[in-house]
């Protein structure tokens, strides 16, 4: 249904018009979603023909532009969604879609394509035939945030059913499939890759995110189900991730720079897309890994909402502290640069998030780094917690909640009346353009309108982390190399006399990329100016094979970075 409310008019008509506005247009696009995502899930989805079991399209357009495909980062995200429904108790029906897609990725992830074979790289491919085969055109690959994101779905469902008592079938099945995605994740996170936009090849803000958060949990599910080998090498990895999380952060505007390279201001829904698929209700307000009500989180947002609003003409006439339209990134020229559903409901569910979170703290802080987004609602406004009970608590988070639902109706006003949603819809006049039914519209509305009901899903260990003990600029650089042919399966590990090598431990020993096999490499940030002894070692089947005597030794640089070649020896 189109409602008859417009953007700029709702908003005058106050808080309770404006809800009860978002109240309807959810009760009638929530089933619009949930039918729209079935829809493109083979072999049974209406709209998905020719895609087998548990396959999700990302699109049923197959021209202008050709989405007939099935990409990682869709999926996974999809059925992230449809996996906390299902384990929440609110669709008992989707386990044996479930299955089937867990089935389909075991499948994917063992076809060998432009990117590698499982055990080269092939896991950094993005997007496959719809009949589980690869696609061999030209593309932006690897693109390294897919596997995590596959991880996180699977363990959430795995963790579900471990709980369920279903502890085999997990151990058994379900296990390998995830230690897959989570070798590849701590093995070349530290490798560049394109962004979830497909276009920038460098690190990218959500990628890093999401790896780190599917290490995070792999932690804690590896150690519910007795995995425990793992562990301290996902630890490792994952306080690397989180350190370089940190660097993003662009502390003279405030805002987080989506992308290390292409050459654009950083303003992205990269960032707002990377907060939400991040939410840990027990991290709160947490800065450190950018929870959507931390101050660093919010102050972004303003950021990235105010540059969409003087670029697009339907956000002409809109107040400058009111909900407009916005896409993926300003400098956008893909089908002229319009508002994408996913990316403004991605700024709806941030701030449905930080709502959350405060209704469970029963406090807010506003910081000097939140007080010109804040300052939005009341200029007066000053740093500061406000408890529950304050009168500054209550107009701040309900002006919060009104921008918030500003964004579904923007999202409402240019959804046609068959409630289907495309990619984009037009900058001009809002109309629907690019690819029709796109999953993760319809996936990214389930999961907005159900932070708007105050729903959150499991937690995945974002509480309480600390950077303490980041490297700190004096370290330096080590990039260490070594040709090894592995069989099947086989993976290389580096470990030394130092902690930033695992202290020679085997169990413990850092997992190398295998992104430029036969070469097997890793970045290591090692003490300055130390002589440093390490081996490699391979792991194949449990069985552990050194390197013979003696040691390597390396003495490493006063400052800078430097790469060591070795040879197996
Ligand atoms: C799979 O799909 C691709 C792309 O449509 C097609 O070229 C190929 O022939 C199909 N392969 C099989 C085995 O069906
Ligand atoms: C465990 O879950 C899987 C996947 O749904 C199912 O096939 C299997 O029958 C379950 N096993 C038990 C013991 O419930
Ligand atoms: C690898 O990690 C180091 C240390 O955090 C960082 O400086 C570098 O930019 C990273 N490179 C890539 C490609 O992720
Ligand atoms: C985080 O630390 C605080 C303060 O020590 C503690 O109250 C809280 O329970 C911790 N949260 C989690 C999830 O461990």
């Amino acid at each position: 249904m189109r409602l008859t409310v417009v953007s700029g008019l709702a908003y005058a008509c106050g808080a309770l018009a404006a809800s009860s506005s978002v109240g309807s247009y959810i009760a009638s696009e929530s089933p619009v979603a949930k039918a729209g995502v079935l829809a493109n899930i083979g072999a049974g989805g209406s709209k998905s023909s020719g895609a087998y079991s548990g396959v999700v399209i990302a699109s049923p357009s197959t021209s202008n532009p050709d989405y007939l495909y099935t990409w990682t980062r869709d999926s996974s995200l999809t059925f992230k969604a449809l996996i906390d429904q299902y384990t929440s108790g609110e669709d008992t029906s989707l386990r044996t879609l479930i299955d089937e897609f867990v089935s389909a990725e075991a499948t994917l992830q063992q076809v060998t394509n432009p990117s590698g074979s499982v055990s080269t790289g092939g896991l950094g491919e993005p997007k496959f035939n719809i009949n589980e085969t690869a696609f061999t055109g030209a593309w932006g690959r690897p693109q390294r945030d897919g596997p995590a994101l596959r991880a996180t779905a699977v363990m959430s469902y795995a963790t579900y059913l471990y709980n369920s008592g279903n502890t085999t079938y997990v151990t058994d099945t379900l296990w390998p499939i995830i230690e897959l995605d989570l070798n590849y994740v701590a093995g070349n996170w530290n490798q560049s890759t394109f962004d979830l936009w497909e276009e920038v090849d460098s690190s990218s803000f959500f990628t890093t995110a999401v790896q780190h958060r599917s290490l995070r949990q792999g932690i804690i599910f590896a150690n519910l189900i007795g995995q425990t080998s793992v562990v301290s090498n996902y630890e490792t990895q994952a306080e690397a991730l989180l350190c370089f999380l940190q660097s993003y952060w662009n502390p003279t505007d405030n805002y987080v720079t989506a992308n290390t390279g292409g050459g654009r201001s950083g303003k992205d829904a990269n960032t707002v897309l990377a907060s939400i698929h991040t939410f840990d209700l027990d991290a709160g307000c947490d800065a450190t890994t950018f929870q959507p009500c931390s101050d660093k989180a919010l102050s972004n947002l303003k950021v990235y909402v105010d540059s969409f609003r003087s670029i697009y003409t339907i956000n002409d006439d809109i107040s400058s502290d009111a909900a407009v339209a916005t896409g993926r990134y300003p400098e956008d020229t893909y089908y002229n640069g319009n508002p994408w559903y996913l990316c403004t409901l991605a700024v709806a569910e941030q701030l449905y998030d930080a709502l959350i979170v405060w209704d469970a703290q029963d406090y807010l802080e506003v910081t000097s780094t939140s007080l010109a987004f804040f300052q939005q609602f009341d200029s007066s406004v000053a740093a500061g917690t406000y408890d529950s009970s304050t009168s500054t608590y209550s107009t701040l988070t309900s002006a919060v909640k009104s921008f918030a639902d500003g964004f579904t109706l923007i999202v409402a006003n240019y959804t046609p009346s068959d409630g289907e949603l495309s990619e984009q819809y037009s900058k001009s006049d809002g109309s629907q353009t690019s690819a029709v039914d796109l999953t993760w519209s319809y996936a990214s509305a389930l999961t907005a309108f159900a932070a708007e009901a105050g729903t959150s899903y499991g937690s995945w260990g974002a509480a309480n982390l600390s950077t303490s003990s980041c490297p700190s600029t004096s370290g330096v650089s080590v990039t260490f190399e070594v040709e090894y042919d592995t069989e099947y399966g086989e993976n290389l590990y580096i470990t030394g006399s130092v902690s930033e090598l695992e202290d020679w431990s085997a169990d413990d020993a850092l997992i190398m990329s295998s992104a430029n096999y036969p070469t097997w490499s890793i970045t290591v940030t090692l003490p300055a100016s130390t002589a440093i002894q390490y081996k490699y070692l391979t792991k194949y089947n449990g069985d552990v094979t050194w390197e013979d005597d003696p040691n390597n030794e390396i003495t490493t640089p006063a400052s800078g970075s430097v790469t060591q070649s070795d040879s197996w020896h």
